[in-house]
């Protein structure tokens, strides 16, 4: 029980995000996990208890019933014998395929386990299970573990299983190095390997980790679905972008992955710098039909060193995946979920107006956890946007620039950025006008960015650090007018008080 002083204090640190999911303290990662199960939406995450930098590895444990307000449970998975927790997946096993649960249905992890190889110090990562019998509250690894290992093989995490109906067997994707190897299996113990994907395809320009594969329908029609596989790749010193995450679309038939698209094709899911290792939730009801995924939202390149100490990192808001025809090809689409909606408070709302140089239609709002969704129709102004957490001596720069036709965030002088030195910058990403149309969907929460343009088509996340008393907002217009369709702005009340 916390006392009332405590009460007050919680979650109110500087950064402290309002309505992401932080863990209370201590050093956060990966998502791992993550599963829909009687009402509850599970979330565990590659945590570190005991510091607030990367260390031997644990599985943090969170569950929700709305992916918006987030009850913190207690560590799920230790390391043990085998080595530390590292990434994975869990499914229900409704059909007791595993013989865990007495023919009842009960929650399968599958896991790496990470170590060093006897007398050396080459790593090793092997594949491990652990059920629970009882929604998520304890978990027992298995005895037999691992259960799956390939010793020429030195990265070799982060199995993600799903349930493949069409062959029914579990299906494994598990992160090879440079590959993705798939397996397969009848009891999510005893594995075959079926295929490898990923050989001269795609980015190679770090090491590919977390691998996710599902099925996706095209513009919601149900008769043209399409697979989608998700592999992050690692931070590589060489590159500016420091880790990130690259997609696939095409063809799965319970053994094989084909690529849609030819092999030099790069697919990135997010264009700013902070959304890495995304996976999507498993078992969500066939009713709610929904792919919903969440990233870790930070990057390897400077991770261990972002200006916060009583909890370090943040996860993204969830986000629903759809496939959608554009002009360049089917393409991967993410909205926030519908149910970030509850934390809405104070509305404001314009309509037809004019933005004008110099003149700010949000002079009088002071928010930093808020969230605009706005429709621009393409005008005379070169630029357009809005500038937050704009203070004295900062501001963070999210809007559309027409010459380049590009979607941008530009944190260059967003607040603490010298703790390293690519964390300043402006990233952008391409994105055509809709009929003439240029829509921003912004969440801004503490410390973060998020900005989805054209309705998810094109997206970019990123952390920035700005003093906390940095809340106005500025819509703003350069080298000319541009029309404001309509926009929305939402202050969001705190999800954790
Ligand atoms: C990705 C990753 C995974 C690994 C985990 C370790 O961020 O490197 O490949 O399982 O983090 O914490």
């Amino acid at each position: 029980m916390k006392n009332l002083l405590e009460k007050q204090k919680y979650y109110t640190e500087k950064y402290r995000p309002q309505y992401h999911f932080t863990p209370e303290r201590n050093w956060m990662n990966d998502p791992n996990g993550m599963v829909f199960f009687n009402g509850e939406y599970h979330l565990f995450y590659q945590y570190h208890p005991n510091g607030n930098t990367w260390g031997p590895m644990h599985w943090g444990h969170a569950v929700s019933k709305d992916l918006v307000h987030w009850e913190h449970l207690p560590i799920a998975l230790a390391p043990d014998e085998h080595g530390a927790i590292f990434s994975g997946s869990a499914v229900v096993d409704w059909n007791d395929t595993s013989g865990f649960f007495e023919g009842k249905s009960g929650l399968v992890a599958i896991f790496t386990h990470a170590d060093t190889y006897p007398d050396s110090d080459r790593p090793r990562q092997r594949q491990s299970v652990a059920f629970s019998k009882d929604n998520g509250r304890t978990w027992r690894k298995y005895e037999g573990n691992p259960v799956l290992q390939e010793e020429s093989i030195t990265d070799f995490r982060d199995p993600k299983v799903f349930w493949h109906h069409e062959t029914n067997q579990w299906i494994m994707v598990v992160a090879a190095g440079q590959t993705v190897r798939i397996y397969s299996s009848k009891n999510l113990i005893s594995w075959e390997f079926a295929s490898e994907f990923g050989q001269g395809h795609g980015s190679h320009l770090g090491v590919w980790e977390c691998p996710d594969l599902f099925q996706l329908p095209i513009n919601g029609d149900v008769d043209q679905k399409k697979w989608v596989l998700f592999v992050s790749i690692g931070d590589n010193p060489e590159y500016p972008e420091g880790s990130r995450t690259q997609y696939f679309i095409g063809e799965f038939d319970g053994k094989s992955f084909i690529n849609d698209y030819t092999p030099e094709t790069a697919l990135w899911i997010d264009y700013g710098r902070d959304n890495y290792a995304g996976v999507s939730w498993s078992d969500v009801s066939a009713e709610d039909g929904r792919r919903i995924y969440v990233g870790w939202m930070s990057n390897w390149r400077y991770a261990n060193v972002t200006p916060t100490k009583e909890w370090r990192s943040a996860m993204t808001i969830p986000r629903v995946l759809e496939l959608k025809k554009t002009e360049e090809g089917v393409r991967i689409v993410q909205k926030p979920i519908r149910e970030l909606q509850s934390l809405r408070h104070e509305k404001i709302v314009i309509e037809n107006e004019i933005v004008v140089p110099g003149q700010n239609l949000l002079a009088n709002v002071k928010s930093n956890t808020f969230e605009i969704i706005a429709g621009f129709e393409i005008g005379e102004a070169k630029e357009f946007g809005f500038k937050v957490c704009k203070g004295t001596n900062e501001e963070t720069i999210i809007g559309y620039n027409l010459e380049n036709q590009t979607l941008f965030v530009d944190r260059t002088h967003s607040g603490e950025a010298v703790f390293h030195e690519d964390f300043g910058g402006k990233h952008e990403s391409k994105l055509l006008p809709e009929n003439n149309k240029i829509t921003l969907h912004v969440l801004v929460d503490q410390s973060s960015v998020e900005l989805f343009g054209n309705d998810g088509v094109s997206v970019l996340t990123d952390l920035i650090f700005p003093n906390q008393e940095s809340k106005q907002i500025e819509l703003y217009a350069k080298n000319g007018k541009v029309k404001l369709n309509s926009l929305e702005l939402y202050t969001l009340k705190s999800a954790w008080r």
